[in-house]
């Protein structure tokens, strides 16, 4: 039997699972004192947020990988809107800068934001890739309502009424803030296909310098078979009330273009022409447009 705890928590019109989101950690998202060293990892759901916490927290670690291996990704880089985030903040190293992670749009944190020098690395993935991860998540999260068929969830997604609001507004909302913040985009296309470069231009950015033999460490640690036996990254500490995993597992298949796989030729070109009306003014060029 399927045991739902899908309550929801509506925040700017965007609605979350109020299983793990309160109007009180909301508040404490919002006017959340950044420090200079921060770093925040922006993404929209399924976009590769556990996959960039691995690399992050590999490359502050400086080679030493306990933490890697015996603390789960949600303590080394805290979802800042989630209840649990004052608790896990308090029990971050305080000699590292702070990895902190988000899926709220820039709306919500850009204020307490812009305040700072933080860093914040935004990772895109395909929309089309994200749809349908999401898809198959909110048939393993218990806290998501089941998903309709996947024609009603493509619908529901281009609408952005969907969990966690509009994939279109996410992204452009953070991204129009470039010249604002601190901020470096990657996308989860260019970290699967050129990994090395990748990792480099993140070092780069966080002024985190690593040896040959850390960037070793790094790619060898997040890869996705390594990712999938490791239980700190594979969500497999989480319980089967909140995340079934018999329904099918978090880390799925980790490729670029399994829409494919889902998308008749049909619901690719209603897809497309949405893309191309919200994304059109939006100077926002990306690889999988090309
Ligand atoms: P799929 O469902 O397409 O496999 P998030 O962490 O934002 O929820 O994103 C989850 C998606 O990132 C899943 O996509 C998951 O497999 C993928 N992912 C996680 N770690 C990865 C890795 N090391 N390499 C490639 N993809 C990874």
């Amino acid at each position: 039997m399927d045991e739902r705890m899908d309550t929801v928590e509506v925040f700017n019109g965007v609605r979350l699972p109020g299983f793990m989101h309160t109007p009180e950690s909301l508040r404490t998202a919002c006017s959340f004192q950044f420090q200079d060293t921060d770093v925040l990892l922006v993404t929209f759901p399924k976009s590769g947020t556990t996959w960039v916490q691995q690399v992050l927290s590999l490359i502050f670690c400086e080679g030493h990988l306990w933490p890697i291996l015996h603390l789960p990704n949600w303590s080394r880089a805290p979802w800042m809107e989630q209840v649990s985030f004052s608790h896990l903040l308090s029990q971050l190293e305080p000699t590292r800068p702070r990895l902190l992670t988000t899926h709220l749009h820039a709306t919500a944190l850009a204020p307490a934001l812009m305040r700072s020098k933080a860093r914040v690395v935004y990772v895109a993935r395909n929309p089309k890739d994200v749809l349908v991860s999401f898809y198959h998540f909110h048939r393993v999260a218990n806290f998501l309502p089941d998903p309709s068929s996947f024609e009603e969830f493509l619908d529901e997604f281009l609408k952005g009424t969907g969990f966690f609001g509009s994939w279109f507004d996410h992204v452009k909302g953070w991204l129009g803030l470039q010249r604002d913040l601190n901020m470096l985009l990657i996308t989860y296309e260019e970290l699967y296909q050129e990994p090395r470069s990748t990792i480099r231009k993140l070092s780069a950015f966080l002024q985190q310098p690593l040896g040959p033999a850390e960037e070793e460490l790094v790619l060898e640690h997040c890869s996705f078979s390594f990712m999938s036996q490791s239980s700190v990254v594979n969500y497999s500490l989480v319980s089967k009330q909140i995340m079934d995993q018999s329904r099918g597992k978090f880390l799925r298949k980790g490729v670029v273009g399994d829409w494919r796989e889902h998308f008749t030729p049909e619901q690719n070109e209603k897809f497309n022409a949405v893309y191309q009306t919200k994304m059109k003014d939006s100077g926002l060029h990306f690889p999988w447009t090309r």
